[in-house]
């Protein structure tokens, strides 16, 4: 295995330090560290941090390989400076059982390139009926932790609170998609003037926040984890902020689309901007932004959603719901946080490492950078711009709703446990 000396690189933005890599871990940090035999990566001006978490990943496989497999995926990922994600159970077959959970843990294994964590369905085909084999999951290969019928809500409040009851046992969480099927019938785009000038069908705030106000109520009283994925609105905000202040064991995820893009942007009837939850308001994108600068939201997590053309080059009420997330999050996240000083470097680790991590009880990551840890980091280069080619992305679908946009940012290497998945910019396998 190849060791590496990464040369004057600062650490969550601080001083700049080497960082000596050998035999998958951290082996030593300080100034003019030398090591023969090690390649050298030069890192001046590269802030490194520990390698990103994503809590909230669609990999497609099984069923959908047109669109996504673990391969492309994982090497999006890496390219994005993830080196563990978290795959979302709605495949075909859905991850409800120990057996696909293990297939696609294993694919994970083989691609080699992040750590493909699989999220096991709350509920049997995510149809909201029957609980799916939790604890066998659990027990697997791929030991589960987090359980999530995302795409669907977990809408029968009994079938939540035993969700809740069941995954408690093993330190589990049940991840939300918090959406109250009831009121969005129909729905193509948050509920506003704007839904109502387009005529559009509309997603109202108050389908996600009163399942949100919900399920943190059943976390308290059965004293489990909840986790609410993608958080989209400004009351939800407020709910959050309520439960913590009452001691809730609750965490939430914010995507980089929900940071950066408004209902403004269905103006262009274009799909690849239609998303669930739906995009909303510039003062539920700032609710938003302050909510993850204060700590409210936990974590950024991608909902990378890769879709074939034929599933979103259509007309925007037939399109599918979802965007690619991957490999821009890191760049949408500077562009909307660190750029404007809302959230430093250490903040970033925080919220895209260190907290996803915690959440996923992922041992190896989000850990500090210091002698002895795993040698799972990600370097960036903060200050080099470019703009989003839909064509140039790795993952096998295009729907990247960032085309043509210039972000700044630009992973230059990845490292899982001391291998490099990416350097100068370019996946290594
Ligand atoms: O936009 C979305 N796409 N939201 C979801 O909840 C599911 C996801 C998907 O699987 O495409
Ligand atoms: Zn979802």
């Amino acid at each position: 295995m190849t060791n590496y000396l990464i040369k004057g690189a600062k650490p969550l933005g601080g001083d700049a330090v080497d960082i000596f890599v050998a035999d998958g871990r951290i082996a030593a940090v300080g100034d003019s560290l030398s090591a023969t035999g090690a390649e050298v990566v030069e890192a001046a001006g590269l802030v490194a941090l520990p390698g990103l978490v994503d809590l909230h990943t669609h990999l497609r496989e099984p069923g959908r390989e047109d669109a996504e497999t673990v391969g492309t995926g994982s090497r999006a990922a890496a390219l994005g400076g993830f080196t563990a994600v978290h795959a979302m159970a709605n495949t075909d077959p859905v991850a409800d059982t120990a057996g696909v959970v293990e297939q696609v843990w294993r694919l994970g294994q083989e691609a080699g390139l992040v750590d493909v964590v699989p999220v096991g369905a709350v509920t049997v085909g995510l149809a909201g009926e029957r609980l799916a084999e939790l604890g066998a999951m659990a027990d697997s290969a791929a030991r589960v932790r987090v359980f999530s019928d995302d795409g669907h809500c977990v809408s029968d409040p009994a079938l939540m609170r035993r969700a809740l009851e069941y995954v408690k046992a093993f330190d589990g969480v049940v991840a939300q998609h918090a959406e109250e099927p009831r009121l969005t019938v129909g729905a193509q785009m948050h509920e506003g003037d704007r839904s109502a000038r387009l005529g559009l069908t509309g997603w109202p705030a108050a389908a996600e926040e009163a399942i949100i106000a919900r399920d943190v109520l059943l976390a308290e009283h059965v004293g489990a984890r909840l986790h609410v994925c993608h958080v989209s609105t400004a009351g939800s905000v407020e709910i959050l902020r309520w439960a913590k202040s009452r001691g809730v064991q609750v965490t939430a995820e914010v995507t980089p689309h929900h940071l950066l893009l408004t209902d403004a942007c269905a103006e262009s009837y274009d799909p690849v901007f239609k998303v669930n939850p739906p995009l909303r308001t510039d003062a539920d994108v700032e609710a938003l932004r302050a909510g993850l600068a204060d700590g409210t939201i936990d974590a950024v997590g991608t909902d990378h959603a890769p879709h074939a053309v034929e599933d979103k080059e259509s007309e925007w009420a037939q399109a599918r719901p979802g965007m690619l997330g991957l490999e821009q999050a890191l760049s949408v996240v500077i562009e909307t946080m660190v750029e404007p000083g809302r959230l430093d470097w250490a903040g970033v680790a925080d919220r895209m490492s260190v907290r996803p991590a915690q959440i996923g009880r992922l041992g190896d990551h989000g850990r500090p950078i210091a002698p002895g840890e795993p040698a799972n980091l990600v370097l960036v280069d903060p200050a080099a711009r470019s703009t989003v080619d839909p064509a140039a992305l790795a993952s096998r679908s295009r729907n990247s709703p960032y085309a043509g946009r210039e972000l700044p940012g630009r992973v230059v290497a990845t490292f899982l446990r001391g291998t490099a998945t990416v350097l100068d910019g370019k996946a290594t396998r």
